[in-house]
């Protein structure tokens, strides 16, 4: 399967409108053009989702694991300092791929962004790139997934 999921955490709809200061002023529909791009030219298939629930993002891992997707790009948002649940369901779909990105330099902002639950199962962590955060963890992760064969 050469198919990925790239997954958007709370707020993240309001990308280009919220705190553009932090986040910039491109959207989330931007965003989705940059990656489905990035896949495209790493030979991947993507599918692009957000949601402001907790419980769906669990529920799309568990949907990644049983469609045999090949791994997982996700900006969890501010579910990433909250979720234990987030992190219990990365590891339940061990060994698959799963990198963590943020759009902001979260090491560089208020000390509570500072602790990830998810960062505990995940391959590989990524911060402080913008939104090109998103293309470097499609990059990496079709490396990853390339090796693997
Ligand atoms: C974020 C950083 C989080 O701390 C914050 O809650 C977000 C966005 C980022 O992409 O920089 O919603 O994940």
């Amino acid at each position: 399967m050469n198919k990925i999921f790239v997954l958007n955490g709370p707020n993240l709809n309001l990308l280009g409108i919220r705190e553009p200061h932090i986040y910039g002023h491109t959207t989330l529909k931007d965003v989705e053009n940059l990656c489905a791009k990035t896949c495209k030219d790493h030979g991947l298939e993507m599918d692009f989702r957000q949601t402001n629930h907790e419980g769906v993002l669990v529920d799309w891992f568990h949907e990644a694991r049983e469609k045999k997707i090949a791994g997982i790009v996700i900006n969890p948002a501010a579910y990433t300092m909250t979720s234990v649940a987030l992190l219990d369901a990365t590891k339940s779909i061990s060994p698959l791929p799963v990198i963590e990105i943020h759009i902001s330099h979260v090491h560089q902002r208020e000390e509570f962004r500072q602790k990830s639950w998810i960062s505990y199962g995940v391959k590989a962590t990524l911060c402080g790139f913008g939104i090109h955060g998103y293309a470097l963890a499609i990059a990496g992760l079709a490396e990853m997934t390339k090796a693997k064969g």
